[in-house]
């Protein structure tokens, strides 16, 4: 893996995004462990030229001698790579088995992830569906099997929950994709350019703001009242960046679970109709309504709204499929852009979506009991164990937006991985370094999982010097 010719971090930079990283154990240690983890969950970016050893040296106010053998270290695990006369630079072990949030292995006796928030497939269903989609493989293979667009089945199934949902749509308003981060890429490989400026919520979905990032686009923050959107704040947003579009997650918003309710929904679409400024909204969540279903969609407004939805929460993340929902004109320009990125999806995998999406209703009460269930649980083990963290009950989706009480979420994340425990910090899913007092915590894992989990979470924090208990009453936690 080479180094990028125009990716280098300066060592204030990088001294900035290390933040607080001296712990406990040796100093070398605790810095490679730091750079470590910003590498792993993608905030130092790969095949990046980090600074000389003397350069961060002096920026962070230690010894040459401190810098190089925690780079010598991280040259050993295979993630950092240095040539003479190139430098050092950022990549990821080859065999990619050391763990890390996003790198984690599936096989048994993994660690346990808690940086992912997605559940696990309803299995019985899920080969029925399968079965399903074997029988009706016969008609595709006398085909070459490509459709940028999708297969028709599938494209009616997901029209049909749409217009269920209160959101009339044609077939040929719909474009599947591979999941719905590569419908968010495709929408700003074709609305916008390096350059750009993207409003977001903030805190937003990590990956979204990497695909922002990764166009060349400056994201834009934009908050939250309580309980709902700061839609003021996005029209003063948009009144002063101009940016080229806004995406949000108005459905069980990840990673912080609320709901937009529908006044706001006709709010937003009414801004966008008067700043003629697109909206992608991301349903990925929309099914997952754990206290009442989320409301209809936000309304295309003539054209100006993007849907992106996805079958990976409402099913199963492995099945990677997703979609964009636009004006059919719209659609039929991202099939031609598409047509270069990844040709087409899978034939088999969007048959067994079809055959999902058309028992929905079947299929999600389960579903959401299961999640009740696991949501309670975790609520319990916070209230119960770590009463100085506060949690809102969140209405839906998957993961408890964890206020820590203090800055302690990185260290807390590079603990864990030494106790078998996978995290996503909270700055993953802000802009420069913000949310460092958060931590997202998915209850996508088992009862019995949970328990594990979170022991091994109390341990990670106690490893760090970070005790979560504190003598304060547990009112916050609602
Ligand atoms: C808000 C949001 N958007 C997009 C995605 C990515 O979905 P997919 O697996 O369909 O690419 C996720 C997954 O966690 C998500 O939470």
């Amino acid at each position: 893996m080479e180094p990028l010719d125009d990716r280098r971090i300066e060592g204030h930079h990088l001294s900035r995004i290390l933040g607080d990283w001296k712990g406990t154990d040796a100093a070398y240690a605790g810095l490679a462990a730091r750079i470590r983890l910003l590498v792993l969950d993608g905030r130092l970016p790969l095949q990046t030229r980090i600074p000389a050893e003397r350069e961060l040296a002096t920026a962070l106010g230690v010894s040459r001698t401190t810098v190089a053998a925690a780079y010598e270290r991280l040259r050993d695990e295979g993630f950092l790579i240095s040539r003479r006369g190139s430098g050092t630079w950022t990549a990821v072990p080859e065999t990619g088995h050391r763990g890390g949030p996003h790198t984690a292995s599936l096989a048994p006796g993994a660690p346990l992830d808690l940086a992912h928030a997605a559940p696990s497939a309803p299995v019985e269903i899920l080969h029925q569906a399968a079965s399903s989609a074997v029988a009706q493989l016969a008609r595709y293979l006398p085909t070459h099997g490509y459709d940028p667009y999708g297969l028709s089945p599938l494209r009616v199934a997901i029209a049909d929950r749409y217009t269920a949902r209160g959101l009339p749509t044609s077939p040929e308003q719909i474009l599947v994709t591979g999941g719905a981060q590569a419908a968010i890429s495709l929408v700003l490989r074709m609305l916008a350019k390096p350059g750009d400026r993207i409003a977001v919520e903030h805190p937003s979905y990590a990956n979204a703001l990497d695909a922002i990032a990764r166009a060349g686009c400056r994201a834009v923050p934009f908050g939250f009242t309580t309980p709902g959107w700061d839609l003021d704040m996005l029209a003063a947003t948009i009144r002063q960046a101009v940016p080229r579009l806004a995406y949000l997650i108005p459905d069980f918003h990840n990673p912080t679970g609320r709901c937009m309710d529908a006044g706001q929904r006709t709010e937003l679409a009414e801004l966008a109709r008067r700043t003629r400024t697109p909206l992608v909204i991301d349903e990925t969540i929309a099914e997952l309504g754990l206290d009442f279903p989320a409301p209809p969609p936000v309304s295309d407004a003539g054209g100006l709204v993007l849907h992106v939805g996805s079958a990976s929460k409402t099913f199963w993340g492995g099945l990677r499929i997703g979609w964009l929902r636009a004006s059919a004109q719209l659609v039929g320009q991202a099939a031609t852009v598409r047509a270069a990125v990844d040709t087409a999806s899978p034939v088999f995998e969007q048959l067994v979506t079809a055959e999902l999406l058309r028992r929905t209703d079947e299929i999600l009460p389960a579903r959401l009991d299961d999640l009740r269930a696991r949501r309670g649980h975790l609520l319990t083990l916070l209230h119960d164990q770590a009463p100085g963290w506060r949690a809102p009950v969140p209405p839906g989706g998957l993961s408890l937006w964890t206020d820590l009480g203090a800055p302690t979420s990185t260290a807390i994340t590079v603990a864990a991985r030494r106790q078998g425990l996978l995290l996503a910090a909270g700055p993953r899913f802000g802009l420069d370094g913000a949310f460092e007092n958060y931590l997202r915590l998915p209850y996508t894992l088992t009862i019995p999982e949970l328990d594990v989990a979170f022991a091994r979470l109390l341990a990670a924090a106690a490893a760090a010097g970070l005790e979560p208990v504190t003598d304060e009453p547990a009112a916050g936690l609602v």
